[in-house]
C-alpha cells in the first residue's frame, strides 16, 4: 500500500526503529529494495532524486511504483522526492504520485550555494502548505552537508559546494533548528553533522571529532518529537570495497558512516536514514564480478540479476539492523 512519510515515520517513532531510505533509478533497484522488504516484512521508503526522475522519466518511475504496490499489497511503500530544489521539482513529484518530498533549502536553487536560514524557511514552508493540502509529507533541511576533516561542504550531486565553509555551517545549530521547525511545520527535519553524500566520506574510522553525533542528541532533546533523517548514509563496508577492488575497480581505501552510529541516531529520534552508495558498490561490484568472470557474457540479464541480488542483500541487512524488519 502506498504510505506517507509522515505515517511511516510516526509508527517508527512510537516503534523506536529507523527506516533506510534507499535511492532508485531503474526497474532492478525497485525490485532490490521491495523484495528484500518482502523477505523481512519490512515497510520501505524509496526515494528518487532530480537526477533519478531525468534518468528513468518520470512517467516510468511513476508506473513503476505502481506495480510494485499491486505486486506487493502488503508491504507500506513511501515514494520520496530526494533533495527537492524548488517548488516545482517537489510539486511535479507529488502529481506523479510521490507521498512524500524533500525541500532542501539548505542549498539555493542551483543546488551546490549554501542559502541563507530565511531563504530556507521560505521556500520550505512555501513547499510546505501545498504538499499539506493534498496529504503529502515534507522534510526539511537545516545545515549544509559536508566534511568537518576538510571543512569541504558539499553540493547535492556529491560534488564540493561553493567555497570553503566554517565548521558553524557544516553543523545544524540546534536552536536553530528549533526555530525552523517551528516556522515551517516540516514532518522531518535533516541535519548536517559531519556526514557527505558519496563513497569517500572519511579518511579513517570516524570519531567523535568528525562525527559529531552529539548535536543529533542536542536536536533530539529540544524537539523530542521530530523525526530526525541522516544524510550520507552508507556505511561503505570494507567487504563491497574489497569486491569491488578485486575484480578491476579502482576505489581507494575509505570509511563510511559506522552502523553503530547510526543506531545511536536511532536512540535520539533519528528515523529516516539515506542510502545511496552502498546499492551502487554492491550492485556494481557484482557486475564486475560476471565481467571479469566471464568476459564473454554480453546478456544484460546475466549482470543485471546478481546486481539486484547484491543490492536486495544490502538492502534486507540493513532492514534488519535498523528494526524495520518485521513492521510492515
Ligand atoms: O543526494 C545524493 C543521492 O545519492 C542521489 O544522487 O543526484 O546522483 O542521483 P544523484
Ligand atoms: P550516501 O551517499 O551516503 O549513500 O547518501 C545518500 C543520500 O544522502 C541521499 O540523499
Ligand atoms: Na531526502
Ligand atoms: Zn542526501
Amino acid at each position: 500500500a502506498r504510505i506517507t512519510l509522515r505515517q511511516l515515520l510516526d509508527h517508527a517513532a512510537e516503534y523506536g526503529y529507523g527506516v533506510p531510505a534507499f535511492n532508485i533509478n531503474n526497474m532492478e533497484q525497485g525490485l532490490a529494495v521491495v523484495e528484500a522488504a518482502a523477505m523481512v516484512d519490512s515497510p520501505v521508503i524509496l526515494q528518487a532524486s532530480r537526477g533519478a526522475r531525468a534518468y528513468a522519466n518520470d512517467l516510468i518511475l511513476a508506473k513503476m511504483i505502481e506495480a510494485l504496490i499491486e505486486i506487493y499489497p502488503h508491504i507500506p511503500i513511501c515514494m520520496h522526492q530526494d533533495h527537492g530544489n524548488n517548488e516545482s521539482t517537489c510539486l511535479t513529484a507529488i502529481q506523479h504520485g510521490f507521498t512524500s518530498v524533500m525541500m532542501d533549502g539548505s542549498l539555493k536553487a542551483d543546488g551546490k550555494t549554501p542559502a541563507d536560514f530565511d531563504y530556507n524557511v521560505d521556500i520550505t514552508r512555501r513547499v510546505v502548505d501545498f504538499a499539506h493540502w493534498v496529504g503529502a509529507s515534507v522534510e526539511g533541511e537545516l545545515g549544509v552537508l559536508g566534511s568537518l576533516e576538510t571543512g569541504m561542504g558539499e553540493a547535492e550531486d556529491g560534488h564540493g559546494a561553493e567555497g570553503e565553509l566554517s565548521h558553524d555551517q557544516l553543523l545544524t545549530n540546534p536552536e536553530q533548528a528549533v526555530e525552523f521547525v517551528k516556522a515551517t511545520r516540516v514532518d522531518a527535519l535533516a541535519i548536517a553533522m559531519g556526514t557527505s553524500h558519496g563513497a569517500y566520506k572519511f579518511s579513517r574510522k570516524p570519531d567523535g571529532a568528525i562525527l559529531a553525533m552529539n548535536i543529533i542528541e542536542d536536536i533530539h532533546r529540544r524537539l523530542p518529537t521530530m523525526h530526525l533523517v541522516m544524510h550520507g548514509s552508507s556505511s561503505v563496508p570494507q567487504e563491497l570495497q574489497d569486491i569491488f577492488n578485486e575484480y578491476g575497480g579502482v576505489m581507494p581505501q575509505t570509511w563510511g558512516v559506522p552502523i553503530e552510529e547510526i543506531l545511536r541516531g536511532i536512540k535520539f529520534g533519528v528515523r529516516k536514514v539515506n542510502i545511496d552508495t552502498d546499492c551502487r558498490l554492491a550492485m556494481s561490484g557484482a557486475i564486475r564480478k560476471v565481467f571479469q568472470e566471464n568476459p564473454g557474457e554480453f546478456d544484460p540479464r546475466k549482470y543485471l540479476k546478481p546486481a539486484k541480488e547484491a543490492m536486495r542483500a544490502l538492502c534486507k541487512l540493513r532492514f534488519e539492523q535498523f528494526g524495520t524488519a518485521g513492521m510492515a
